[in-house]
């Protein structure tokens, strides 16, 4: 089968989401591990929207102009999930517990998003070359 990006990132907003949820359960039993878990969460977060932004949509934008408009939104959301992750840290800190409601709806809007109107699109777009080269940095 030819390489997907939707599908490689079907699974990684799967593990992203997995993440945060292990963070929510650990808040309510072992604060020391929740703070770890949420740790491994923000590393990945970090990780993929860099990959996304500085791989990925840059080379959307120069094969796609139609769809500037998607990229700005999608780096937007980016920004605000970003902002988010910082307060819960700084609840963290804190030693205070964090209610994880509205990161958990922004990440899956955000995600849904990008499956059904970003990645589907570039897919047919890029050439295979171009996503083995993206597919490489997720594994690198
Ligand atoms: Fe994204
Ligand atoms: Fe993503």
């Amino acid at each position: 089968m030819e390489n997907s990006i939707l599908e490689l990132m079907k699974t990684e907003h799967g593990e992203i989401s997995i993440l945060l949820e292990s963070f929510d359960m650990l808040n309510n039993i072992d604060f020391d591990k929740s703070k770890e878990a949420f740790s491994v969460f923000e590393k990945e977060v970090i990780k993929h929207f860099d990959i996304e932004e500085k791989s990925i949509f840059v080379l959307n934008s120069l094969i796609m102009d139609d769809e500037i408009s998607k990229v700005f939104d999608l780096m937007t959301q980016h920004g605000a999930i970003m902002g988010i992750i910082s307060q819960i840290k700084q609840n963290i800190e804190n030693n205070s517990k964090s209610d994880i409601t509205i990161l958990r709806e922004m990440l899956n809007n955000h995600a849904n998003f990008e499956e059904t109107e970003f990645y589907p699109r570039l897919d047919e777009k890029l050439s295979v070359q171009d996503k083995e080269n993206i597919i490489k940095k997720f594994f690198s």
